[in-house]
């Protein structure tokens, strides 16, 4: 997995500017339960009322509540205010109140919390008729004219609120205090509720600019992130891509071809998921935990209980991850099988239907899908068991919380908004304890799929080119197997042995043995389709593991035993072979491959669509275009691998003849495999094959008079008349 990062690389700006955008949506989120926590506590409870420093206070109230302080305070707290005399036009709309009375406005921005919000307590519990009647006394007014009489009287009183309020919290002195405060400002003729829905719209309006803030975030990083992740994806599946173009035929067989195909595109869209989840939430998570957390840490007192649930909540994961984690090699396992019984059946189509199998594949298919469905299954459950635990968590650690806080604020150390704000955060801390749980489980899903992906791209191909290649001659040279031995990677036996012949430019060598003697794979070895075992081929005394593939393949038109066409135009497949090739080229390669007669009748001629893998063309019209495809090259060597068969006997001497007037011109070396003796008569050389041994080189009629091997060959395909005519 640590590999498949490598591929954001190239993505760092964008990797940045995620990581800096979710630091920002983190921080976001974060702000908004302290926010609704004082909508809560000041807009609600407290009615807008921020703090317990008084803007305005009657004279009469300021002077009562001067009995209560030492005159040291006094002195200070005057000195944060200015006296209004009654009637003061410019304040007379703010505090009606003025029009009988003098009032103190708070003339800086100080927080006199602390020094007020013991006397402004007293002075409202003075004024409750249950205090006075304790005291004996009718009315407020009574107490403060007794009051003025006696002055020392203000410390008894002051002993005793003392006592009384010696439970409370300070938080709870200042909410008490600005209770007072409140029908303080009632007293003022202010507007108490306006004050509070100004409060709560100015918070609200901070609170929906932040959450767009944060959502602007979010949108942005994941927008980068998915950016960046299917840029990963695209430049993997490149990767693997021409890491399969240079494989040889030994790699393909280690992988099959389904299994490369799923893992270019299942593997690497797994990859590609995990990626974007990790550019997102592997920072998200952890960094909002954290913060969260740091917040959760203002509050000691209930922090057990998110120990308790993060314990839960790890033991609930770890269950999960061991046992589904096995399962998923196993997924990724039978989507190749799947892949493969598909194709199997697509490419077999006919013969499955000649044979009647249908039935039997349909088995195969069921077998396949009812695994990959019962693993998904048993692995979905699993997973979907996870989240109604969780929501049960998340439910039972509310109610827990709120349990635990109720007794708090009952006790006066925390008020209900803090409350709120703290479920809050604990569930952001358990979110993100929940979301980075989830990404270890799905880790080790890509985990699997990402060793697949490099096991493709780790994969050094066997055949390589030389670091120093040379060049092969210009001109066309002898071509010479030498003592060469194959055998097939993994096989005990050789398939070819001690094969040793030269074919000089212009001639034509051909092959011919039974079936499996091993005439296709000695052919292969020209292109290096394989390297030789021991021994060597060599171009013009140059060995061709010395050039390059490119090179070496540039001077070959190769006709496959089975025709391969593809999707396109008649043209674009003969243009396959050289890009550049010319209307004159193109003319006489279809000419000699005798494809031209068939191709005119076509409708649209050369522009005539291919279907893909060439279905709409006859097997032989195939083979002929294939031949066409190699003849457009102005190649040295032609290799011809049993191209011959497909076509009837008329063709076949036809083409042959036009082949020999371009080789006699162009001077270059043919290979041709061939079933039928009339095929290859005329060859300047027949190599018969038997069973990997070179049973005999020459003429036809050297081979006639000393070969066993090609006589017999020979007499169970012409008569002895047909065979003397010649
Ligand atoms: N990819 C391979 N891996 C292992 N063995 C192989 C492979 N291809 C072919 N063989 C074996 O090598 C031997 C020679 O095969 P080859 O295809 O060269 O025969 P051939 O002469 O071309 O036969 P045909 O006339 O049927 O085309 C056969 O016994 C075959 O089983
Ligand atoms: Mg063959």
């Amino acid at each position: 997995m640590t590999k498949a990062l490598r591929y954001l690389k190239p993505f760092w700006l964008s990797v940045l500017c995620i990581i800096a955008l979710v630091y920002g949506q983190v921080q976001a989120e974060l702000a908004l339960p302290d926010y609704m926590s004082d909508i809560v506590t000041y807009g609600i409870q407290y009615s807008g009322i921020e703090n317990a420093t008084p803007q305005a206070l009657r004279a009469s109230t300021l002077a009562h509540m001067e009995y209560f302080m030492s005159s040291g305070d006094a002195q200070e707290l005057e000195s944060h205010y200015t006296l209004v005399k009654q009637g003061d036009a410019e304040y007379l709309s703010t505090y009606p109140d003025l029009a009988n009375e003098d009032i103190f406005i708070h003339s800086d921005s100080t927080d006199l919390s602390d020094l007020v919000k013991k006397p402004l307590l007293i002075v409202g519990m003075l004024s409750e008729e249950s205090v006075l009647k304790g005291m004996n006394l009718s009315s407020a007014d009574q107490l403060w004219t007794v009051l003025e009489a006696q002055p020392q009287m203000a410390d008894q009183i002051l002993s005793q609120a003392d006592s009384r309020i010696s439970g409370y919290s300070d938080d709870n002195l200042k909410a008490a205090a600005i209770m007072m405060l409140k029908s303080e400002y009632k007293s003022l003729g202010m507007d108490t509720g306006a004050m509070q829905s100004n409060y709560i719209a100015r918070e609200g309006v901070t609170m929906l600019w932040i959450a767009l803030a944060g959502s602007v975030c979010a949108m942005l990083s994941a927008y980068l992130a998915s950016r960046a992740a299917t840029g990963a994806a695209r430049n993997m599946r490149r990767d693997v891509f021409a890491r399969t173009e240079s494989f040889s035929s030994e790699e393909f067989s280690r992988f099959s071809s389904a299994s490369l195909i799923t893992r270019t595109t299942n593997d690497i869209q797994q990859v590609q998921q995990v990626l974007t989840m990790m550019l997102r939430i592997v920072l998200f998570a952890p960094l909002m935990g954290f913060t969260a957390l740091f917040k959760v840490l203002r509050y000691p007192q209930m922090l057990w209980i998110l120990g308790l649930v993060i314990g839960i909540i790890v033991l609930v994961m770890a269950i999960a991850f061991t046992t589904t984690l096995p399962k998923f090699r196993v997924i990724q396992k039978l989507i190749d099988r799947l892949n493969l019984v598909t194709r199997e059946f697509l490419d077999g189509m006919l013969v499955i239907r000649a044979f009647n199998n249908q039935t039997v594949e349909e088995k195969r298919f069921n077998d396949v899908n009812t695994d990959i469905t019962r693993v998904n299954l048993f692995v979905n459950r699993a997973l979907a068991l996870i989240m109604p635990i969780m929501t049960f968590l998340m439910s039972a650690i509310s109610v827990l919380i709120i349990w635990v806080a109720a007794r708090q604020i009952d006790l006066g150390t925390m008020q209900i908004g803090a409350m709120m704000a703290f479920l809050q955060y604990a569930m952001h801390v358990l979110m993100s304890f929940m979301i980075v749980a989830a990404i270890f489980i799905m880790l080790p899903r890509s985990a699997v799929s990402a060793k697949r992906i490099f096991e493709v791209l780790e994969t050094r191909p066997t055949i390589l080119d030389p670091k120093d290649p040379q060049q092969l001659p210009a001109a066309n040279e002898p071509v010479v197997f030498d003592h060469v031995y194959f055998k097939y990677p993994k096989a005990e036996e050789y398939v070819l042995e001690d094969v040793n012949f030269t074919a000089q430019p212009g001639q034509t060598v051909a092959f011919i043995g039974s079936t499996g003697s091993g005439k296709s794979t000695l052919i292969n070895l020209i292109p290096r389709f394989f390297d030789v075992s021991k021994g060597s081929i060599s171009i013009g005394g140059v060995d061709i593991r010395n050039v390059t593939q490119h090179d070496l393949r540039s001077r070959i038109g190769y006709i496959p035993q089975k025709g391969v066409l593809f999707s396109g135009t008649v043209e674009s497949n003969l243009k396959y072979a050289d890009p550049d090739a010319s209307e004159e080229q193109i003319q006489s390669a279809l000419e000699i491959s005798q494809s031209k007669e068939f191709v005119d009748t076509l409708p649209q001629g050369a522009e005539s669509p291919i279907a893909q893998g060439g279905t709409n063309v006859s097997g032989g019209q195939k083979q002929r275009l294939s031949i066409a495809r190699a003849l457009t090259k102005k190649a040295d060597i032609f290799i011809f691998d049993d191209t011959f068969s497909a076509l009837d006997y008329k063709t076949d001497a036809r083409l042959r003849e036009a082949l020999a007037v371009m080789v006699r011109r162009t001077r270059a070396t043919v290979f041709i495999v061939a079933q039928r003796i009339s095929t290859i008569m005329h060859a300047d050389q027949i190599v018969v094959l038997d069973q990997g041994k070179v049973a005999g080189i020459g003429t036809h009629a050297e081979l006639m008079k000393n070969c066993s091997v090609y006589q017999e060959i020979a007499y169970s395909q012409l008569s002895k008349e047909e065979l003397a005519h010649e």
